[in-house]
């Protein structure tokens, strides 16, 4: 299909190139001009006008767990330790293959809906996941997630290995297949190595959180006498491309680790605020040139996937804490939602920005929005104006998903009925 979008104010997120009255034109699944030139419509099967819209890259969510918008607002106010132990882990081991299908397809046209093309999913069952990624037409990068403080990792790590062969660059490179360790507190010496030498062996991807707790880092400490970071890199992880979530208890030394070792920082600034589990040093991150994204979590800590609520937190929040309102400018936050997390997710050269040669993941916002006029500087109005349900029309992969706020591959009615049903037979 051929597409061709006119009269956008393109945030290109290219060396921070802005195109005012521009025009992107779409081949299949790839971006193959981006410009000032228009070209007859004839020539398109779809000729979009944007009217003066915002045009940016589709947001990228570096780190989630889709399948948890089953406990939205399940278990809230109440401390990390209490929410996963006794609430959300016992739910968790009620969840049947089709919960989770029904789950992640609710994320998807929640992501959809808020301008996502793209995001990170730790979690287990994850064919049911993939299926409802297919057929909402998102990208994702999909680990399954293993835990165990002795062997009892070894049947998840086997369906990882399976998942890997079955799906890594399914649906024309849509799709990856990450390896994931869940955590230091969750998984043993014997479980990370596993874990760290089939990635190694496959030159896959890995998905892991890091540092969320100060109480994470004390327990790693009385354990190993070293940091998560430590542990993490003396187990092998970080020969892999590595997807580290939260990392809010860094050292200047864990830090200079991670720098070196290319580790990817996924910040989850909503997550961290809502389980009080403290604020990320964003700040000196960027300045040791670690490659920093934006994720939401999952929506039973966040409550949302909302990027949009993202970026403006973590701009806001790093400014407030530090007393600097120059701290992660408005720009610095916009890549940090797109290219820096595709770069994250191993998709750096593919998607992330509006480029010819690139696969067309983009948004258009709502032309019509009072709270995006007027327009002095895009990524402001984006990261400071934006709502998410300001996002209009979304193409993933060159295929239009939404148009005028209509899912074009959801049918949210069945969601919701297949939502009910499970956890109807869940029980919860
Ligand atoms: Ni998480």
């Amino acid at each position: 299909m051929k597409i061709q979008i006119k009269n956008a104010q393109i945030i290109t997120m290219d060396e921070g190139r802005v195109i005012k009255n521009g025009c992107i034109r779409i081949h299949q699944e790839t971006i193959a001009y981006v410009g000032t030139e228009t070209a007859p419509e004839e020539e398109f099967d779809r000729a979009i006008d944007a009217r003066g819209a915002i045009v940016l890259p589709g947001l990228v969510n570096a780190h989630t767990h889709a399948a948890m918008t089953l406990f939205r607002g399940f278990a809230d106010d109440m401390t990390l330790e209490s929410w996963l132990f006794d609430h959300i882990f016992p739910a968790e081991d009620k969840l049947d293959q089709e919960a989770v299908y029904w789950g992640s397809l609710l994320a998807c046209a929640e992501m959809i809906r808020s301008g996502t093309t793209l995001f990170a999913d730790m979690y287990f069952m994850n064919e049911s996941t993939i299926r409802a990624v297919i057929e909402s037409g998102l990208n994702a990068n999909v680990a399954r997630c293993v835990t165990g403080m002795n062997t009892e990792y070894r049947n998840g790590l086997e369906e990882a290995k399976e998942l890997y062969t079955e799906y890594h660059g399914a649906q024309s490179g849509a799709l990856r297949v990450d390896f994931s360790a869940h955590a230091v507190y969750t998984c043993g010496r014997e479980t990370l190595r596993a874990v760290a030498q089939a990635a190694e062996s496959r030159g896959a991807g890995v998905q892991i959180h890091l540092s969320e707790t100060m109480k994470e880092n004390r327990d790693c400490y009385r354990q190993y006498g070293k940091s998560p970071t430590e542990v993490f890199r003396d187990m092998g992880m970080f020969e892999n491309p590595t997807n580290a979530a939260h990392c809010v208890y860094l050292s200047e030394n864990d830090m200079d680790i991670l720098a070196e070792n290319h580790v990817g920082v996924s910040h989850n600034p909503i997550s961290n605020l809502k389980l009080a589990s403290g604020v990320a040093n964003v700040k000196e991150m960027l300045e040791k040139g670690i490659c920093v994204g934006i994720g939401t979590d999952g929506t039973a800590s966040n409550n949302a996937l909302n990027v949009f609520e993202e970026m403006k937190t973590a701009a806001v929040l790093q400014k407030g804490m530090r007393l600097d309102p120059t701290l992660i400018d408005a720009q610095n936050a916009l890549e940090m939602a797109t290219v820096r997390g595709a770069q994250i997710l191993g998709r750096g050269g593919e998607r992330g920005q509006i480029k010819k040669g690139l696969r067309a993941d983009l948004i258009i916002l709502d032309s019509d929005s009072p709270n995006l006029w007027p327009v002095y500087h895009p990524a402001s109005t984006v990261v400071y104006s934006a709502n998410a349900g300001d996002v209009v029309t979304s193409i993933i992969n060159g295929k239009i998903v939404m148009e005028n706020r209509e899912m074009l591959t959801i049918d949210m009615e069945k969601v919701k009925a297949g939502v009910e049903k499970s956890l109807a037979r869940m029980d919860i």
